[in-house]
């Protein structure tokens, strides 16, 4: 089988291998033929990070070519052939892979693999995040990175349920892409007359984190998944209620994609379930067969992909 793994001396730091030992299916785990793999702005710093010999990709879309001996949470356990979408910790950029049955969903016909490849991990960190604040119907949220993997997810996840939203893009080039998104508002940075937000999205972090703490309601929660600009510089008195009037103080959440972990194949069901319904509409800005895996880490790194980068593997 054959597979990207770790190797420092190899270009890019990634050699395909052609000679990996087949993974097995168990009673909790399923062996999928991969389709397609997202590739994830975290899985940078990991391919640095990892020894040499590590196997990286964490998202999966494909097909079940041995089932799990026992059936997952609620008892179901895919046939081979199914369609599935899922997420695993390593070793998705590869011909096959085992995925737990906690960590799968069944694709609905109506969405490909490609983009369903886009929703594992950033889907996940969408959904996760806008359920760190209230009920979203009528609410103000703010969503900044809003054209990037999981960003524009949140965006149309936040509208979907029913809230006012206001994107924040990186520069004026970005804003067609987030109004399309469905935005009621779009901004290249945060000020007075913004909010106030009873949920703020943010993986940028930096002073852009700072200044949507300040524009918070009393009681707003500001849910952070990542810290692209740098660390916020916050004090005490930004989680104050705004005006000096009383009321509950703002709260800042950190956010995981795999937490809670038992519930990620569920989740992954709900956010195909919406791409099938067009609510959810993965913008696919890089598709690569991925033997083309080191050009999208490139563009990864130069910033030249909005939405979700994914790479296909040929029907084998
Ligand atoms: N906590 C978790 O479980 C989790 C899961 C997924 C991702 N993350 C983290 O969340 C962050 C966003 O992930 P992503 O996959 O959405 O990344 P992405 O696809 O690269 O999107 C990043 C977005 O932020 C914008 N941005 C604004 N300031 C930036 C800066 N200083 N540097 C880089 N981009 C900046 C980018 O604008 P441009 O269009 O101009 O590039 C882009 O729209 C990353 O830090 C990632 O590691 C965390």
């Amino acid at each position: 089988m054959r597979g990207y793994v770790t190797d420092r001396a190899a270009p890019g730091g990634l050699r395909l291998e052609g000679d990996l030992a087949q993974p097995a299916a168990g009673m909790e785990d399923l062996v999928v033929e991969v389709r397609a793999s997202g590739v994830n702005r975290g899985e940078l710093a990991l391919l640095e990070q990892r020894p040499d010999g590590w196997r990286p990709g964490q998202d999966v879309a494909g097909i079940v070519v041995e089932a799990a001996a026992g059936g997952g949470l609620d008892g179901h356990r895919p046939p081979q052939g199914t369609r599935i979408v899922g997420v695993v910790d390593g070793g998705s950029w590869s011909e096959r892979v085992a995925v737990p049955l906690t960590q799968a969903a069944v694709l609905p016909d109506e969405v490909g693999f490609e983009a369903a490849a886009a929703l594992p991990i950033a889907g996940l960190t969408a959904l996760r995040a806008l359920r760190a604040g209230p009920p979203l119907l009528g609410r103000r949220v703010l969503v900044t990175g809003a054209t990037g993997a999981v960003g524009h997810l949140a965006v149309q996840l936040a509208v979907a349920a029913g809230a006012e939203v206001t994107a924040v893009v990186s520069s004026h080039t970005r804003q067609a892409t987030a109004a399309a998104l469905g935005a009621d508002h779009v901004r290249t940075s945060v000020g007075e007359g913004d909010g106030p937000f009873d949920l703020v999205l943010d993986g940028v972090g930096g002073t852009l984190l700072r200044d949507a703490v300040r524009r918070l309601a009393a009681g707003g929660v500001a849910a952070t998944y990542g810290t692209l600009g740098g660390a916020a510089p916050l004090d005490l008195a930004d989680f104050a209620p705004p005006d000096g009037k009383p009321g509950p103080w703002k709260s800042l959440v950190g956010v995981f994609h795999a937490h809670p972990s038992k519930s990620r194949g569920e989740d992954l069901a709900t956010l195909a379930a919406l791409v099938a319904d067009g609510r959810l509409r993965p913008h696919l800005g890089s598709v690569r067969d991925w033997s083309e895996l080191p050009e999208t880490l490139d563009a990864l790194r130069l910033r030249q992909i909005r939405g979700k980068a994914v790479l296909t593997i040929p029907d084998r």
